[in-house]
């Protein structure tokens, strides 16, 4: 790992960053406005080394209806800037979103990824998407890239919190 990353969390004034991040990785990742991203800022984390942030992760939470507990929270927004992967940073960020999470006590956390082999080292297995029905209707349904997630190659996997 790079020695001198910080994972604090995100600023306001970090938002067009943040964005040019998730901007970089529109093929794997859903895009979000920079408006979004200030909405939703105590939510991000980032990976800040010097003056320069290198990554960012979020989450989201997915309400069940008739059952809160059961509500569903999703790391969003991974992505660490191409020269600083493979250093451990990724790991780092998603462990600190993770930490931040369960302070709620979610049963588990999701994420649907096209990084599998990344989650897996963190712990994350895969899942059957028809398990995480209330995550398509709400995202998957909008997306333009797929028209069906269920062939979607994007992977649903969960790591247990409680
Ligand atoms: C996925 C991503 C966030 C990983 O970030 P990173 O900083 O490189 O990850 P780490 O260095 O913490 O990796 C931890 C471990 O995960 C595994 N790993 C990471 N990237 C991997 C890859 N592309 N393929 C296979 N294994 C991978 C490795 O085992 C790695 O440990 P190692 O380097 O000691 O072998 C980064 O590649 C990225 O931004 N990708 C584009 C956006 C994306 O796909 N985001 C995830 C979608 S939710």
């Amino acid at each position: 790992m790079t020695k001198e990353t910080t994972i604090r969390a995100a600023r306001l004034k970090d938002a067009e960053k943040i964005f040019a991040l998730i901007h970089r990785n529109s093929d794997l990742l859903v895009p979000r406005s920079v408006g979004n991203i200030v909405e939703n800022i105590d939510r991000f984390l980032v990976a800040e080394i010097g003056a320069d942030i290198v990554g960012c992760a979020a989450f989201q939470v997915h309400p069940e209806i008739g059952q809160p507990e059961s509500a569903t929270v999703e790391i969003v927004s991974v992505a660490v800037r191409a020269p600083y992967r493979r250093q451990g940073i990724g790991r780092l960020l998603v462990e600190g979103v993770a930490d931040k999470v369960s302070a709620f006590n979610p049963k588990e956390v999701l994420v649907l990824t096209f990084a599998p082999e990344f989650f897996t080292t963190l712990g994350f297995h895969e899942i059957p998407k028809k398990k995480v029905m209330h995550k398509l209707y709400t995202g998957c349904i909008n997306c333009a890239k797929h028209a069906d997630p269920f062939t979607c190659p994007e992977i649903a996997m969960v790591r247990e919190v409680r």
